[in-house]
């Protein structure tokens, strides 16, 4: 990663979620310290990549769903560093017209973003934690790109794992929801721990020293963050059962269990009122 985009003040020696994330993508975005955590949650759970690759799929697979549904705003919290097929590109593969905002919390991933994006049309990247939804909802120049009285899909992808229960996740997302225009959507993935609950644990302490801390979670707890959602078919399920177009896959990961939840629903009228 080019020390550049770093900016002053960032310490090389904790370890980032990001660009953890980056490093299981194959990536070249990160650091020693990244490196090694990684390296140690491949330990307990080697298949990560896989599951990786596959969020990313399905990245691509719901924004080309909700385009052609007719969605033309896209908010993207928790974007991570910009790697291939980000949201507004494959969003403007189907609507040239598309806007898109990238929120993030970490000081990396927003250099980076802004690095590479700051030029491109109906782009913008803007600082927010999840953590503080109202804050995002009232951010000035997200509110300037985006029109709140149209439908926007707002995406929390690989973004709620990094959200604990004292941060009272489910109401992160009905506050978000409620602020949103009927017609809107949610797309949302959570890595899921019931095919190896007797990793999470390992998994969980490897990330208690990096920059967001990991929390594992198993369907039941997943599932209310669905709520107030009318979920598109086939509802809540495994990254590679969501509208598949790649007949390939994976077998070194444990299918008949969840192990990378996600589903696609559209806000309820009674809800978006909210
Ligand atoms: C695993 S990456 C996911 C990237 C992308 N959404 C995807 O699915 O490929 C998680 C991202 O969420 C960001 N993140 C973690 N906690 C956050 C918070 N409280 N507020 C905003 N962003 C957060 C991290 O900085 C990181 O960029």
């Amino acid at each position: 990663m080019d020390p550049d985009v770093l900016g002053n003040g960032f310490d090389p020696t904790v370890p980032n979620a990001a660009r953890m994330y980056d490093y299981f993508l194959g990536g070249k975005d990160n650091l020693p310290a990244d490196r090694v955590a990684a390296e140690q949650v491949l330990r307990y759970v080697p298949e990560i990549p896989i599951g990786i690759r596959e969020n990313r799929e399905f990245l691509v697979r719901a924004v080309r769903f909700l385009a052609e549904r007719g969605i033309r705003q896209f908010l993207d919290i928790g974007a991570g560093l910009p790697t291939q097929r980000n949201v507004h590109e494959v969003a403007r593969e189907h609507a040239p017209d598309a806007r898109t905002v990238y929120v993030d919390n970490d000081p990396q991933v927003l250099a980076h973003a802004r690095a590479l994006l700051q030029d491109t049309p109906l782009v913008r990247v803007v600082e927010g934690d999840l953590r503080r939804p109202q804050d995002i909802l009232n951010n000035r120049e997200l509110r300037e790109h985006l029109d709140f009285s149209q439908p926007i899909a707002v995406l929390l992808l690989a973004i709620m794992h990094f959200i604990p229960d004292s941060d009272h996740p489910a109401a992160i997302i009905a506050q978000i929801r409620g602020a949103l225009a009927p017609g809107s959507h949610m797309a949302i993935s959570h890595v899921a721990a019931d095919a190896r609950p007797e990793v999470a644990p390992g998994v969980e302490k490897v990330y208690q020293n990096a920059s967001a801390q990991f929390v594992a979670r198993m369907t039941g707890e997943i599932a209310p963050f669905f709520e107030g959602l009318d979920l598109v078919e086939p509802g809540m399920v495994n990254l590679h059962d969501w509208r598949p177009d790649n007949p390939f896959i994976d077998p070194s990961i444990e299918r008949t269990k969840a192990y990378f939840l996600c589903g696609v629903g559209r806000v309820s009228p009674s809800r978006a009122d909210g």
